[in-house]
């Protein structure tokens, strides 16, 4: 439909520089050029390094999603970007680019919060989201359950992890293994060899008197660690794909319970799933199979659109428009630490925007 929005999207919270285009629900392009290979043998994202590949990587990126797409960048109806959260000198780059273009243009900008792109991105596949959305957010960063009864208004936390996110803890136990970085596309992979019920580790907060939707990997971190080194000192070798299988098996049997207990507990009967950690394999197999047998239609977009891309702004910011939310100013700042319940940074003087987030 050539009434839809035609939205440009922008992400550089972390390594990879993302440019997508759409239109309403409909993908156009999907550019992306990571950085992560750069990163690898320091083990983590170096933030420097991230912001200089953004900068390389921006507008040979953007003229790729543009081609890609087959439209002009005058043909756009706005420019998203997201505003937060994520590094900030990486944020930075993006922010300031989607600011040339939407300034240049003459056409609105959106700052978006990257949490929230995450789950509307599954537009581009399974259509409008059912309202209120039952989310089950699962990145490096993050690991909550959020009801969204408007994805571009009003984003509700119901619990949240209280120490690592799903994929930080994937990213540590791939380093005690000695898998390199990011962990969980390998664990993901080797795990298919081994026996997930190799090794009992720990599912945290899972206990009756345990918040019922909060999470926590730190502990079950630590036992891997802990059962690892215990081989290496008895002098044993390490089955590292079944510590990979049984390290996963944790995880996402916390993960897959705890979202269908909100889902019951709300009384939605679908759940979403978004993230770079909803591209696991053993997740993914492991949700279709609880919720068919709870009765929740499951909605996770393939795994190419799970980690972080540009598709999923613009898909947030198609939304903006369509929905008649403010654009941003031209000002807009970058906010490292963009707090979940702000789906977008309307434009300073009809928005008090207040600090009171937690950092990425
Ligand atoms: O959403 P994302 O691309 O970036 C952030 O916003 O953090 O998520 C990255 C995280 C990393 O921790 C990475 O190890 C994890 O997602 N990840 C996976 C898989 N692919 C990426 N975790 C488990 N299995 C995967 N297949
Ligand atoms: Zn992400």
């Amino acid at each position: 439909m050539a009434d839809e929005p035609l939205v440009l999207g922008i992400e550089t919270s972390c390594d990879e520089t993302g440019v997508g285009i759409v239109r309403g629900h409909t993908l156009l392009a999907d550019a992306v050029a990571s950085s992560v290979d750069d990163h690898a043998r320091y083990g983590g994202v170096v933030p420097e390094i991230a912001s200089r590949a953004h900068l390389e990587a921006m507008v040979p990126t953007i003229e790729r999603a543009l081609t890609q797409a087959g439209v002009a960048a005058r043909d756009l109806d706005a420019v998203a970007v997201t505003a937060g959260p994520g590094l900030a000198g990486a944020l930075l780059v993006g922010v300031s680019a989607a600011k040339a273009y939407a300034y240049a243009l003459g056409k609105p900008l959106y700052g978006v919060n990257h949490l929230a792109s995450h789950i509307c991105v599954d537009q581009l596949e399974h259509g409008p989201l059912p309202e209120p959305t039952m989310a089950l957010l699962v990145s490096g960063g993050h690991s909550s359950l959020l009801l969204a009864p408007d994805i571009t208004t009003d984003v509700r936390p119901l619990g949240a992890t209280i120490d690592d996110a799903a994929g930080e803890a994937f990213d540590k136990v791939a380093r005690v293994l000695g898998l390199g970085f990011p962990g969980g596309p390998v664990i993901d992979r080797l795990a298919r060899e081994g026996d997930p019920r190799a090794v009992r580790f720990p599912r945290g907060l899972t206990g009756p008197r345990d918040a019922p939707f909060d999470f926590s990997f730190s502990g079950l971190k630590t036992a891997v660690a802990r059962w690892v080194e215990n081989r290496r000192a008895a002098g044993e070798e390490v089955p590292v794909a079944d510590v990979a299988a049984s390290f996963q098996e944790a995880v996402t049997d916390v993960l897959t319970r705890k979202a269908i207990r909100a889902c019951r507990s709300e009384g939605v009967d679908h759940l979403m799933i978004g993230g770079g950690v909803a591209a696991n394999s053993r997740l993914r197999a492991m949700a279709e199979e609880r919720c068919a047998d709870a009765g929740i239609t499951l909605r996770v977009p393939r795994p190419g659109l799970c980690t972080d891309n540009g598709a999923m702004v613009a898909a947030l910011g198609a939304e903006m428009v369509a929905r008649g939310r403010t654009p941003s100013a031209l000002d807009l700042p970058a906010d490292s630490s963009l707090p979940v319940t702000e789906p977008h940074v309307p434009a300073a003087h009809d928005h008090h925007h207040p600090h009171h987030g937690h950092g990425h």
